[in-house]
């Protein structure tokens, strides 16, 4: 006996072999879709490493030294690498300032100057930025926004570089000189 509800054996069958290859497309694809936004998921974990730049605590000064360390394992997507990189690392009021050196107009590389006509300043040689100790750029030059500054820490007397970070809410400084 059969009512509208009973299923055909051809429906049983179509129902069935939709139900597993979907299952089976779906195994196939859904690894494929991770592989490819697996980058994306990685980022913004706040993992932070930290480089050992081969300085200590105590050798630290006023005046800026520049520091030259190689950051291993940059992850870019699918890509690792190792990137040499420079730091001006010093103490200005009892805290430690670790900058980059790349201008933030066109990213040339500033260079510290303890001397006359621009003392104590960071200056960059392309089109004549000029940054304050702490990397604030002087208003009226190409540059508009501060050098960026690295984390730090110190662990075991040891200076510890770690992530850089934009400092775009900081107004500029009006000329010394
Ligand atoms: S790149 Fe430094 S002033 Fe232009």
């Amino acid at each position: 006996m059969s009512s509208e509800h009973d299923v055909s054996r051809r429906q049983f069958l179509n129902y069935t072999l939709t139900g597993v290859g979907g299952f089976m497309a779906a195994g196939m694809t859904l690894p494929m879709i991770r592989f490819a936004i697996d980058p994306l998921l990685k980022q913004g974990k706040g993992e932070e490493n930290f480089y050992d730049i081969g300085l200590k605590e105590s050798d630290l000064t006023e005046q800026p030294q520049k520091i030259q360390f190689v950051q291993k394992d940059i992850k870019d997507g699918w890509y690792t690498f190792d990137q040499k990189k420079e730091v001006y690392v010093f103490k200005h009021e009892g805290e430690i300032f670790a900058l980059s050196p790349v201008c933030t107009h066109l990213g040339c590389l500033v260079h510290w100057s303890p001397e006359p006509p621009y003392a104590n300043e960071f200056q960059c040689p392309c089109h004549g930025s000029r940054f304050t100790k702490t990397g604030i750029n002087i208003a009226g030059l190409p540059a508009t926004a501060p050098l960026h500054r690295y984390d730090v820490k110190v662990k075991d007397g040891k200076i510890l570089i770690g992530n850089l970070h934009p400092r775009n809410n900081i107004p500029a400084v009006p000329p010394k000189y």
